[in-house]
This record gives structure tokens, C-alpha cells and sequence, in this order.
């Protein structure tokens, strides 16, 4: 399969993403320019190291790089405060300096928190992404937001540092989880619901082939996806206006992760976004925002690809708890709940404000 590039156009903090299969061979070639000095700093997930680590490590040791690889633990556990100071002081020992690169290898997960240690130590140092999940390839590793975990919520510490360079290596998603595929699979979905019909048409159409084969509806499904964020991101990096949108789903999602304390067993990121966004097409329904034939179109299609998209009847969920999990949500201000709903297939709005006794009404039939 071919290697595409795509570019983020951020200007002086621009960069370029390549994508297809076989990338990771070719790393050196890519990360090679990047280094003042041979020497590099690997984060690695475990998993993506056991699995995939050999083809980085070879590729850069063919050409004489010192490395330093600090392996990391499986979960989101490892976006916290303590694996944050764990990974600094190993950086700090190795004698990482201002003009070193370090590379995050792993899903969302190591991304997320190796973007935030490499923006803040010695006052921040470059990073490349080598995103190995469906999840963080069309995601989490582009568009430069970082994060760790704090007791009050997910993703409540971080910083948005962008990368200098991601690859975007499809043929290491063969390892992956079905579960870690259906998880990335929303994210990508979730693109065509808010900005681009025919994609969803698309996906629709081509969804146990994106879901089942790495192949070349996949892959189209991945670039696709990838343009989109970059695009969005270019546009507004900060989260003043569309790339809001991207949080479809997410309001209700964290709010059905938090009802099980984010346990991944449980649910995964992926499957609570893709469950949440059929909670928001029928919220979208009941505030008239969205035909009920479109909305159905959607719930149908969600619980076609093997989701979860009712929690009707779990006693895990309650309507009061979920509402204050949703009262605290980032994207909130001034204390009202905003929420990212639909008009039409690909046509997603910030509705701001929601009348909170009709929401709390809402969850109550949810989850009766
Ligand atoms: N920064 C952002 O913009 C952004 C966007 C979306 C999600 N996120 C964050 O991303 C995280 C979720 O990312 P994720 O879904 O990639 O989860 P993850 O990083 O936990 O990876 C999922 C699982 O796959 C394993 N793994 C990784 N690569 C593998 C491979 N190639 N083969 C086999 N196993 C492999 C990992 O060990 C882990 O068990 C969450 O913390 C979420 O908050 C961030
Ligand atoms: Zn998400």
C-alpha cells in the first residue's frame, strides 16, 4: 500500500504526517533531519514495543543513533502524575537537552502524556509521534493537544505542543485489539457525522471492511480521517470554534466512562464516544434539531457495527450522576452545558446552554 503525507498547516509550527503501511521501516529517514545529535529518547507502550519496537529501533540504530527507550504500562493509568515524574527524571538522567527529540510510540495513552513531558521539560523539547492504535492514528496524535489525568477528571493537565512529525505505520494495527479497533472506528465515523456526509456514506457503506481487513478501504478511511483533523486543526488549534465539533459524542461518552471510573475493561474510550454520539442524535431529535429518520439512521448504524448505543437498563448509569459528570466538562463555561449536537449528517452545531432539567429529564429515560 502506498505512503501518503499530509500536511498540518500551522505555519511556523507546521508538520507533516505520513500514512500507510510500512512507515515504521523508514523511520530514520524521516527523524533523521530532526536530530542536532544521534541521540534519541523513545516512550514506548509495552504492548506496541513488544509487538512493533524492533522495526523503530533497527531502523534508527542503522544509522548509528544512541537511543534511550523508558517502556511504559499498558492503560490510562500511565497519564499520571506519577509516570509523568518517572519518565522526566529517566529523560533528565539520560541528559536530554533543549535540541534533542523525543518519540512517543504507543497509542493514545503514550502520546498524550509524552507530548506534555516533552513540552515541559527543560522547558520544552520536540517530539514525533509514531501513533501504533487505530485510535491514536486518526486522533489523538494530531492537532498536538497533551494531557495526564488528575483526581478530578480526565485530561485536566496538559498543554497543547505540537509535533514535528508523525508516522502513521496501518500495518502495525494487525496486532491491535477488535475491541481497540472499534474503539478508533468512532473517531473516524464521528468525522463524517460532523463535517463530511459522503464520508459517512462511506464508512456506512464500507464499515466491516474498515473494521475486519487491513486493506485499502481502511486505509482510505484512515487518510480521510487524518486530512479532516489536520484541516480542523489548522483552522482553529486553540478550540475557539469547529474544533469543538470534534467533541460529538464526548459530553455524554465521558459521562458513561465516568460511571465506571474509566475502567477499560469496561468501556473503552472509542465505544463510550460511539454510544454517546447516539445519545446526542436522539437529544439532537428531542430538542428538534434532528429528523428522527436521520437519527435512526444513526443509532441503526452504531448498533449494526457491534456498539453499545442504549444503556436503558443498566443499573451501572444514573441520570443525576451523570449530569454533574457532564456539568464539569472542559468544553463548559460560566457553569452552563454545552453540547455538541447534530442538524443533519455531517452538519454538527455547539448548542450552548442546554436547559438542565430537560438534560436531567433526558437521562432519566436513558437510563430507565
Ligand atoms: N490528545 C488528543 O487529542 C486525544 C484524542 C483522543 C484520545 N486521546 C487519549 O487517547 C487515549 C486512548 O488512546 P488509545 O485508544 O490509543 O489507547 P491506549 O494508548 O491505551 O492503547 C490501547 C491498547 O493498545 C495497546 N497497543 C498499542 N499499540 C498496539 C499495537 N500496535 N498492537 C497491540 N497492542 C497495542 C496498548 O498497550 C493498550 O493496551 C486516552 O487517554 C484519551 O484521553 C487523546
Ligand atoms: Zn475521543
Amino acid at each position: 500500500m502506498s505512503i501518503n503525507k499530509i500536511n498540518v498547516d500551522l505555519a511556523e509550527r507546521q508538520y507533516d504526517i505520513f500514512v500507510g503501511g510500512g512507515v515504521l521501516s523508514g523511520a530514520s529517514d524521516k527523524i533523521l533531519p530532526l536530530l542536532k545529535r544521534k541521540r534519541i529518547a523513545i516512550i514506548a507502550d509495552e504492548n506496541a514495543y513488544k509487538f512493533h519496537g524492533d522495526k523503530l529501533i533497527s531502523s534508527l540504530e542503522s544509522q548509528g543513533v544512541e537511543i534511550k527507550t523508558i517502556i511504559t504500562k499498558s492503560g490510562e493509568g500511565t497519564k499520571s502524575f506519577s509516570s509523568f515524574e518517572n519518565v522526566i527524571e529517566e529523560l533528565l538522567e539520560f541528559g536530554i537537552e533543549r535540541s534533542d527529540i523525543i518519540i512517543a510510540f504507543g497509542g493514545g495513552v503514550v502520546g498524550d502524556l509524552t507530548g506534555f513531558v516533552a513540552g515541559v521539560v527543560n522547558r520544552g523539547v520536540d517530539f514525533v509521534q509514531i501513533p501504533t492504535t487505530l485510535l491514536s492514528q486518526v486522533d489523538s496524535s494530531v492537532g498536538g493537544k497533551t494531557a495526564i489525568n488528575a483526581r478530578a477528571g480526565k485530561n485536566l493537565v496538559g498543554i497543547f505542543w505540537q509535533p514535528k512529525l508523525v508516522l502513521a505505520d496501518t500495518s502495525v494495527l494487525d496486532t491491535l485489539d477488535r475491541r481497540d479497533i472499534m474503539a478508533g472506528f468512532a473517531e473516524i465515523f464521528k468525522i463524517g457525522l460532523i463535517l463530511y456526509p459522503q464520508f459517512f456514506d462511506y464508512v456506512e457503506e464500507n464499515a466491516a471492511k474498515i473494521l475486519d481487513e487491513n486493506g485499502q478501504a481502511r486505509q482510505y478511511a484512515i487518510e480521510k480521517s487524518i486530512e479532516a483533523k489536520a484541516k480542523v486543526v489548522a483552522e482553529d488549534e486553540r478550540e475557539a470554534g469547529v474544533r469543538a465539533l470534534l467533541n460529538l459524542g464526548h459530553t455524554f461518552g465521558h459521562a458513561i466512562e465516568a460511571a465506571v471510573n474509566y475502567d477499560e475493561t469496561k468501556w473503552r474510550h472509542g465505544e463510550a464516544v460511539a454510544c454517546g454520539i447516539a445519545m446526542a442524535a436522539r437529544y439532537s431529535k428531542r430538542i428538534g434539531a434532528l429528523a428522527a429518520d436521520k437519527c435512526e439512521r444513526i443509532e441503526n448504524f452504531i448498533r449494526d457495527c457491534g456498539y453499545r448505543y442504549l444503556i436503558k437498563g443498566d443499573k451501572t448509569f444514573d441520570a443525576n450522576a451523570m449530569l454533574k459528570v457532564m456539568s464539569h466538562d472542559k468544553k463548559n463555561s460560566g457553569g452552563k452545558i454545552n453540547l455538541v449536537l447534530l442538524k443533519d449528517i455531517g452538519n454538527a452545531y455547539v448548542h450552548k446552554n442546554a436547559d438542565v432539567a430537560d438534560l436531567l429529564e433526558f437521562l432519566k429515560e436513558e437510563c430507565s
